[in-house]
């Protein structure tokens, strides 16, 4: 692996079809973005929308995600690529998608869409957003908007038979838009460790 690896191939942009994005974005490109013809989107403005890279440690990636909450002092180079090629080998799993501004080689926008895979439902997988997050400096632009709406497209587009999130009451209405709703008699339950695993990863 090099710093222009990628989390997952993105041939399969070529096989997405983004008029069936929920919104009309003005520019949302196919185009070639990696050193070996790697896949993305034009979004216009220098910015493209592409697959997380190894090289993206040192195009602010962590940055942006504390953006969001925590990331910790100890994610540095080598546990950020323990962890990179650990997802990267879990195939059809792990899809962290990033906008990247090409004039400042910085990434300003990221999320997550995790496919676990399932037995029930015919051995299918169901898609969970994590980690939506835009740079402050760009905010208010619909770049939240667009990352969202392709990973709605996405999760489909691998065959998800259900997609989830958790966010905040403040959000929902920014979520909503994509078809996303609170569904009867279902409860987001959640307990919170404060302790660090017994069992450690292979990180
Ligand atoms: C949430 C977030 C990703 C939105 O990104 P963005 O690029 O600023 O959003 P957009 O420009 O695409 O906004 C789209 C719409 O959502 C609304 N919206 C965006 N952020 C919002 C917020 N925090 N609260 C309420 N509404 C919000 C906008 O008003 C806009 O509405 P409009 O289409 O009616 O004008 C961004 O604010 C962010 O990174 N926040 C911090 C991290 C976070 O909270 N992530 C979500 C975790 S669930």
């Amino acid at each position: 692996m090099d710093e222009s690896t990628n989390l997952f191939d993105s041939a399969i942009f070529q096989t997405i079809n983004i008029k069936n994005l929920t919104f009309k974005y003005d520019t949302f490109e196919l185009t070639q973005t990696g050193p070996n013809g790697e896949y993305g989107y034009d979004l216009g403005d220098q910015l493209v929308l592409r697959p997380l890279r190894l090289g993206d440690f040192d195009r602010g990636f962590l940055k942006i995600l504390a953006q969001l909450t925590v990331v910790g002092d100890d994610v540095k180079r080598e546990k950020f690529e323990s962890r990179f090629r650990m997802m990267k080998s879990c195939p059809n799993s792990y899809y962290i998608v990033v906008v990247e501004d090409l004039k400042l080689k910085k990434i300003v926008g990221s999320i997550t869409l995790v496919n676990e895979q399932k037995f029930i439902r015919h051995a299918s997988s169901r898609g969970r957003i994590e980690d939506v997050v835009v740079d402050d400096t760009y905010r208010g632009k619909r770049l939240g908007k667009l990352i969202t709406d392709f990973m709605v497209l996405l999760s489909k587009h691998i065959g998800c038979y259900k997609l989830s999130l958790e966010c905040e009451d403040k959000l929902r209405p920014f979520y909503s838009q994509f078809g996303f709703a609170l569904e009867n008699n279902q409860n987001f339950m959640c307990i919170r460790f404060a302790s660090q695993p017994l069992v450690k990863s292979n990180m």
